[in-house]
């Protein structure tokens, strides 16, 4: 089943980027061959030659990033090539994550690719609100041996196909308001006087929305909302000068994430009160 895989994924603040790596050692350790890309402004993507193709993305408002689906629609066609769909959220297999999914496989399957299997993995959250310490750590700790159960799946191709609840069909339809946002948000980003003009953000910006123009970044209307120049920006010089409720405070950074210690058993149940969490809480209790 798995002899020449290809790994397409696309990552804003690196928790799917990090997903993506683990699935290649994962696959790897199968002795299969493995090819893994990003999908940022200028990737050139061929699958076509692959035995499979993996597709992973960070959930944006239910649906896979903008870019994500401008992919999908300028795919060459192939002949029922199997195809995997992994998406990745803060929020988890919730309401109103469970069609975030669907487009892509919509796209894929009218490109001639049989999806086979997809999941939802769980990784702490970027935007609005934090996951607390213990329980992205915790998610990071975890994910390894999920990724080894999904791996060990594919390998044996077993089918895999989630049904989303209706009215997230809904939710999907109105997150596409998203995108127009993203551009408005992309557009009034705004730098203090801390930015020194090192072009971080004009060099690791995916959708290519930063240049820098006499030595301070220059904002257009490409952003995909991936929030990852302001989380990285080296000297915290980036704020949103529009829809700032979408960015946690104290900034979000997988590094810091990765040096908690747990110190004592984490109380799951706990930690994840109320249905904001619930997702969470299914997921690290499965
Ligand atoms: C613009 C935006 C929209 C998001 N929408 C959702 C969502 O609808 N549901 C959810 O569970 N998580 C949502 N998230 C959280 C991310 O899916 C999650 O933190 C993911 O791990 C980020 O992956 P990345 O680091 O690869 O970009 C959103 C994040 C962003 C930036």
């Amino acid at each position: 089943m798995l002899k020449r895989v290809k790994l397409v994924y696309y990552s804003g603040t690196g928790c799917t980027e990090r997903v993506a790596r683990c699935f290649e050692g994962s696959i790897r350790d199968l002795g299969s061959e493995v090819h893994v890309q990003s999908l940022s402004k200028n990737a050139m993507l061929v699958t076509a030659e692959y035995d499979m193709l993996v597709l992973l993305f960070a959930v944006h408002a239910c649906n896979a990033p903008e870019v994500v689906y401008k992919w999908l629609d300028g795919l060459e066609h192939v002949k029922d090539k199997p195809a995997v769909v992994i998406s990745v959220s803060g929020g988890g297999e919730v309401m109103p994550n469970t069609a975030c999914r669907v487009t892509s496989i919509n796209k894929l399957e009218s490109k001639g690719y049989q999806v086979f299997y997809e999941q939802m993995l769980v990784m702490p959250s970027n935007w609005i609100v934090s996951t607390k310490p213990p329980l992205a750590k915790m998610l990071l700790n975890v994910l390894p041996q999920k990724i080894k159960i999904i791996v060990n799946d594919i390998e044996k191709g077993v089918f895999h196909r989630t049904t989303p609840y209706m009215i997230d069909r809904f939710f999907t339809r109105i997150g596409l308001i998203e995108r127009l946002g993203a551009r408005y948000f992309g557009k009034h980003i705004r730098f203090s006087d801390s930015c020194t003009g090192c072009g971080w953000c004009s060099s690791n910006c995916p959708a290519g929305n930063i240049t820098l123009e006499d030595g301070r970044p220059k904002f257009s209307n490409k952003c995909h909302l991936c929030l990852k120049c302001i989380y990285g920006c080296p000297r915290k010089a980036l704020k949103p000068g529009l829809i700032k409720f979408v960015i946690i405070k104290d900034g979000f950074d997988l590094n810091s994430i990765d040096k908690i210690e747990l110190v004592e058993e984490v109380d799951v149940l706990h930690l994840t009160k109320g249905y904001l969490w619930s997702g969470v809480r299914k997921y690290l209790l499965d």
